[in-house]
């Protein structure tokens, strides 16, 4: 019999050399024989009928959530981004972009719920993007290394689990510094994630990760089920570290675009802008908003979130003058880090959509 390569496989199917080694070690291609640590594929093998193909089609089974906490995460104002969405969402519209997607909690929502054609996600957090494209080819390794530092972590007292994370973080540090893309980076960015404090993601001035143990007694650090789940809806979507303005080429007018930036502070204590290296000023506020509005006329459905700056400064219109030509709406939601000093609790924010 006629071999080929993981490789050659790989670039026949469409799909990575990993995934190739998945389905072998998955015993689902005839004939494949690993020797050494090389899989070898009969030359007329056909690709296996993958059920991720069915990745957009609603989920028969689980909805799938965002794997990480993430600040500004959108979970707990889901409902009023989605009174937003295009009437025509998974018909008419058949494309779906986030191009500062973070946690995803608005993706998520989506792929569970509609059946779209083309999914973009990006984000300018390289780790995080390389977490998303982990889970998406190298799932089953990355739940292994995960319940590895699970099994450890929680089994260990209070003085262990501060060595553990510690070192971790150092890790994390190493391989951020040399630009490491392994499944360990990923592995150790959602472990770092779910157990340091409030699962906070900010950088020093050299890029380091700098965010302190959290006390959890109980963190759930591998959702395995929830993993899996997310890697067949990941399956086929693009995955890009990018600055939003890159999406451009994707978004037309067949798509749905929703736009999470970095939020503009409301008060100078209240700024958490550092998610990455790069800060995101007013001027990067105005360049987006002029982004926006070009695609919003180019027929692109768009929703895009943002705080208030009426909440310190009823004459503050600066998003109200930017965003003139769409509807703005005031939702309210419980924000710790853009709170207003004292006046913990419910801030209004910004749902800007031209839908
Ligand atoms: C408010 S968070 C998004 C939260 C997300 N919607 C959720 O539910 O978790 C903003 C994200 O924008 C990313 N970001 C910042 N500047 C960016 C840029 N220029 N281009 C793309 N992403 C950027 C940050 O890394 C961060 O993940």
């Amino acid at each position: 019999m006629d071999y080929i390569s993981a490789k050659e496989a790989a670039k026949k199917w469409g799909v990575t050399q990993r995934r190739v080694a998945v389905l072998c070690s998955e015993n689902r291609i005839d004939g494949a024989e690993l020797i050494g640590k090389m899989w070898l594929i009969p030359k007329t093998a056909r690709k296996p009928e993958d059920g991720r193909t069915m990745r957009f089609e609603p989920p028969s089974d689980m909805a799938v959530k965002p794997f990480l906490k993430w600040a500004g995460g959108k979970s707990q104002i889901l409902n009023e981004i989605r009174s937003k969405y295009p009437s025509k969402l998974g018909t008419d519209i058949t494309k779906y972009a986030e191009p500062f997607v973070g946690g995803g909690a608005v993706l998520f929502d989506i792929l569970s719920n509609y059946e779209m054609k083309e999914i973009y996600i990006s984000d300018i957090n390289h780790e995080l993007i390389q977490t998303y494209i982990t889970i998406r080819d190298d799932v089953k390794e990355l739940i292994s290394l995960l319940k590895n530092i699970e099994i450890r972590y929680l089994a260990a007292n209070d003085g262990v689990r501060k060595e553990i994370y510690y070192s971790a973080r150092d890790r994390f540090n190493f391989l951020k510094s040399v630009g490491n893309k392994s499944t360990e980076v990923a592995a150790l960015f959602i472990f770092l994630n779910r157990t340091c404090f409030n699962g906070l993601y900010r950088v020093n001035s050299h890029g380091a990760f700098n965010v302190p143990q959290g006390v959890y007694k109980n963190p759930t650090i591998c959702n395995e089920k929830n993993l899996l789940a997310v890697s067949e809806k990941l399956y086929g979507v693009k995955i890009v570290c990018a600055d939003y303005s890159e999406s451009r080429y994707f978004i037309d007018n067949k798509t749905f675009v929703y736009f999470d930036p970095p939020y503009r502070p409301i008060t100078i204590t209240a700024s958490f802008t550092s998610y990455t290296e790069n800060g995101f000023n007013d001027k990067e506020q105005a360049k987006l908003a002029a982004f926006i509005n070009e695609l919003s006329e180019c027929g692109a459905s768009i929703v895009a979130s943002n705080s208030d700056p009426k909440n310190t400064n009823i004459n503050d219109n600066f998003f109200d003058n930017l965003y003139a030509q769409h509807e703005i709406i005031r939702i309210y939601a419980s924000r710790a880090i853009n709170s207003i000093g004292s006046a913990r609790g419910k801030v209004s924010e910004l749902l800007i959509a031209n839908v």
